[in-house]
């Protein structure tokens, strides 16, 4: 059996393709090519990491890839050896396009302001790998057992906790149903209430996806405008029995709903027999006062369903969240989602739980929203410095976005189209009002907490010099 010393690699580290995918696509290459016969053995992975100067994980990585794809075999003590392919007709390998002499690469603009992302980098990956490791030691069947539809007891219980400490709504677990983020619970909301024809109530502006969750589930939209208050209440006339808010922080415009109008749309579900939906995507973001209490607890889950995530706390990727209902809704949820089947994954679901009765979570929480909002405070003193001459903000203490609106004559999109050509992605706010709704917003929905201070600087920089270098206004 042939053992190769080395493969003749070298890595480019110049080049957008990872480290790990060039090993394995060298390695690849050269089986398919015929350069690596049957049965050769590769050479040792710690000799071929100090070879080409990568980690040797990075080398094990790949040739388990391999091994996964076909390509390699493994057995213990004699190394990674290549598999005969027989007769196996194999997709004629496609070279690396190599770049166009004399074109830098395009790089995507800077999105140094996204709005209602976290910093990813922030994820407590320490206390997180500790927590697996623990479950993985002591009782590793919790991770792929004993959930029930509405997902892992355990975490339902750390949920109806947190909820009653942070958001004041008293519910028992069995209320609690797991979701896949945000998005899957207000898909779950349109299944079990609503059917072909329905109306539903969207905020304008709102939420962007909702209106397309509408179109799926055949529901039609009734418009709620906000106004200082709030989303305004749907006239009792209308056939419309639900409507989705974000009570605790306007999305996009940021602020809360007056009690009044919390109160007005409780009395409005009542008299339709119908149900509000208060998606509180945002709401453990708050730098400044108490939190304001949620309208579920106000209600006492009586008309009202809440929707919360860890989206924003953690991370997106990690895909739960959760619905909270009142009690003659769970077995009806409970039927839709045995019925559509469950989204959300189960494996994570335990170390959540023990990561929140922990105080793992809690820590998490605090240490982020202290870096947000130094963040925030650092935007905000641009705002209201340099950019000052051309927009307003309210600041509301809250979220994840300030809005920064207009008024130096330029339109958000020619404002967003401006520090695209140098660069930065800012997003315009009037892409956020609903289709066919008459709408004078004129803004950018700025986001504070994806980037650092240094990031944003130079971002902030170009906003600053696109505004400025406008004719229309008188600093040009
Ligand atoms: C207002 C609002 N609702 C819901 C969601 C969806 O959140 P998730 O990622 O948990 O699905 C978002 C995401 O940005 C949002 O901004």
């Amino acid at each position: 059996m042939d053992v190769l010393a080395g493969l003749g690699f070298e890595i480019d580290r110049d080049q957008s393709m990872p480290v790990f995918e060039q090993v394995c696509s060298g390695i690849r290459e050269r089986i398919v090519s015929g350069r690596l016969s049957a049965g050769t053995r590769l050479p040792p992975t710690r000799g071929f990491a100090t070879e080409v100067g990568v980690s040797r994980s990075t080398i094990v990585t790949a040739y388990e890839q391999l091994v996964a794809e076909g390509y390699l075999t493994s057995r213990q003590g004699s190394g990674y050896t290549v598999c005969d392919l027989g007769g196996v007709e194999l997709p004629t390998s496609r070279p690396t396009p190599a770049a166009k002499p004399g074109r830098p690469p395009r790089s995507l603009p800077v999105r140094a302001f996204q709005a209602g992302r976290p910093d990813m980098r922030l994820f407590p990956h320490r206390q997180w790998a500790k927590t697996v490791a623990r479950i993985c030691r002591t009782a590793p069947e919790r991770m792929l057992t004993g959930a029930t539809v509405a997902g892992n007891p355990d975490l339902c219980r750390a949920i109806a906790d947190h909820v009653a400490e942070w958001r004041g709504i008293e519910a028992e677990p069995a209320q609690v149903l797991i979701t896949a983020g945000a998005s899957d619970g207000l898909e779950l909301c349109l299944r079990t209430l609503t059917r072909p024809g329905d109306s539903v109530g969207l905020e304008s502006p709102g939420y962007p996806p909702l209106e397309h969750l509408l179109q799926v589930h055949g529901a039609r939209m009734t418009e709620m405008p906000v106004d200082e208050e709030g989303a305004g209440v749907p006239a009792s006339d209308k056939e419309c029995r639900l409507a989705i808010l974000t009570p605790s922080h306007q999305f996009p415009l940021g602020g809360a709903m007056s009690a009044n109008r919390r109160m007005e749309f409780i009395r409005w579900a009542h008299a339709q027999d119908g149900w509000v939906i208060e998606d509180d995507y945002d709401s453990e973001f708050r730098y400044a006062g108490r939190p304001i209490p949620a309208m579920a607890g106000v209600d006492r889950l009586d008309r009202t369903i809440y929707v919360g995530s860890f989206s924003k706390i953690f991370s997106n990727a990690l895909r739960l969240g959760y619905l909270i209902v009142p009690r003659p809704l769970v077995e009806p949820f409970r039927e839709v989602m045995g019925m559509s089947g469950i989204k959300a994954s189960l494996m994570p679901q335990q170390a959540l739980a023990e990561f929140m009765q922990g105080g793992d979570f809690f820590r998490h929480l605090r240490r982020v929203r202290r870096i947000y909002a130094d963040r925030r405070r650092f935007l905000l003193s641009h705002l209201s410095g340099r950019l000052a001459p051309f927009g307003w903000f309210e600041d509301h203490h809250a979220g994840m976005q300030v809005v920064f609106h207009l008024s130096c004559g330029l339109s958000d999109r020619e404002v967003e189209a401006r520090c695209a050509a140098r660069g930065v992605a800012v997003q315009p706010l009037s892409a956020y009002a609903r289709a066919g709704a008459e709408s004078d917003l004129n803004g950018l929905v700025l986001g504070f907490c994806a980037h650092d201070e240094e990031e944003m600087a130079p971002a902030l920089e170009v906003l600053a010099e696109v505004l400025e270098t406008n004719p229309g206004n008188d600093l040009a």
